[in-house]
């Protein structure tokens, strides 16, 4: 091994803190990792012992130093990605990144520098399987590349778990086909590649129901685009002492039996604001007949609604339907109420 002086500054200057974000990201269980010199004396020594192709040689202080300007990140991500002539992984894809890391720390605390062993956690890291699918098995499963089943056909999926979930998880560790051991991300644990294989197969199954928003077991509520729809009634007998009353609304209460003042009430689903430019229309039918109203704008007490008076004559059970318009607003938005007649 050679020193060379004038480099020992530039390797007190490093950041050691870096290194251990570095690993965090991408550490996996410690036990299962091996040793930098056995890396080295195993895939890395290959090159880096003598130069080959402009390899930093180990022990070359001077090359090694030149490097740093990248930073730890980017000497590691070359390392993992290969850059040049050096080959991704060193040209193993069995060496994990905590292994490459230990590699790296290796050469160059044998090439005049002093980093600090990386720090591996003891325990698998909370990567999701989510974040383990949009990371690495996508670059693949995600258009089918060279056949890989795509992430929620069902129908692909179901055709390779037939030879058993364990036999699938075995198959992605060791590799299958054009598939790369552990989908190419070495540090990938058992447990996470098959949550990542049941990832990929539930992929875009409807979400679990859940159970029905308060509001809509309200008959009288209904939320139609964006806006909140509350139905009235109310006997036209009964509205006749109220219409005198100061405030109220003045409507043109019609005489005989069987009429009922219907309206709705409209609100900004988000800010609650009442809705009062809009055009309203309301289809009551029992079945057999259909009376169609354009409701008027009712504004009283300051709160504004739409309302119209209809007879309801003879059934029990009227479907109705409320159209509603906004200027400026493409399309009709409708809701449906239903009123049984006391
Ligand atoms: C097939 C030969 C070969 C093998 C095997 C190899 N390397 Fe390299 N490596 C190179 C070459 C060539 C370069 C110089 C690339 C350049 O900068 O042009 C290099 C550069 C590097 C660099 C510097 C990257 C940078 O950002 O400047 C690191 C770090 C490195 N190798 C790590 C490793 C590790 C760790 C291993 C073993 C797991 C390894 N290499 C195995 C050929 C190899
Ligand atoms: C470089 C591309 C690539 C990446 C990355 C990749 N796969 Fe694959 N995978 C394939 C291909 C191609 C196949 C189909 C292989 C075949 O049919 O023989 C496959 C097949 C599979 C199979 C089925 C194996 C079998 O025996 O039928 C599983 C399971 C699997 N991949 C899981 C994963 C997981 C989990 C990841 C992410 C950690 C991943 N793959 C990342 C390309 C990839």
């Amino acid at each position: 091994m050679r020193m060379q002086a004038g480099s020992v500054s530039v390797w007190a200057s490093l950041p050691a803190i870096a290194l251990f974000s570095v690993l965090s990201a991408t550490a996996g269980p410690a036990n299962a990792q091996r040793q930098g010199k056995e890396v080295v004396d195993a895939v890395c020594g290959a090159c880096h012992l003598s130069g080959k192709d402009g390899a930093p040689r180990i022990g070359d202080a001077a090359a090694w130093s030149a490097r740093t300007s990248a930073g730890l990140t980017g000497l590691t991500q070359h390392a993992i990605q290969g850059i040049r002539k050096m080959p991704a992984h060193g040209g193993s894809s069995g060496v994990s990144d905590v292994e490459l890391q230990r590699a790296i720390v290796y050469m160059v605390n044998h090439s005049g520098g002093n980093w600090i062993e990386p720090a591996v956690r003891t325990t698998v890291a909370a990567r999701t399987s989510e974040a383990v699918v949009q990371e690495q098995c996508a670059k693949c499963h995600q258009a089918g590349k060279d056949g890989a089943p795509r992430i929620g056909d069902r129908a692909a999926w179901t055709q390779r778990l037939s030879k058993g979930l364990d036999n699938l998880v075995a198959s992605a560790v060791h590799g299958h086909g054009p598939m790369p051991a552990r989908g190419g991300m070495p540090d990938l644990s058992r447990d996470e590649i098959r949550h990542a294989i049941l990832y990929m197969f539930n992929y875009g199954l409807p979400p679990v129901p859940t159970p029905p928003a308060v509001a809509a077991a309200d008959p009288h509520h209904k939320q139609v685009a964006g806006m909140d729809v509350y139905f009235g009634m109310m006997r036209a007998e009964a509205m006749r002492s109220q219409v005198e009353r100061p405030g109220a609304a003045k409507l043109p209460v019609p005489s005989g039996r069987g009429y009922y003042h219907l309206n709705i009430s409209l609100e900004d689903s988000k800010t609650q604001a009442p809705v009062t430019d809009a055009e309203v229309t309301m289809q009551v039918s029992d079945g057999m007949t259909m009376e169609t109203k354009t409701l008027t704008r009712l504004a009283a007490n300051k709160a504004v609604s739409y309302g119209n008076f209809f007879k309801f004559a003879s059934g029990s059970s009227y479907n109705i339907t409320t159209e509603i318009r906004r200027p400026g607003v493409p399309g009709t938005a409708t809701a449906r109420f239903e009123f049984k007649a006391p």
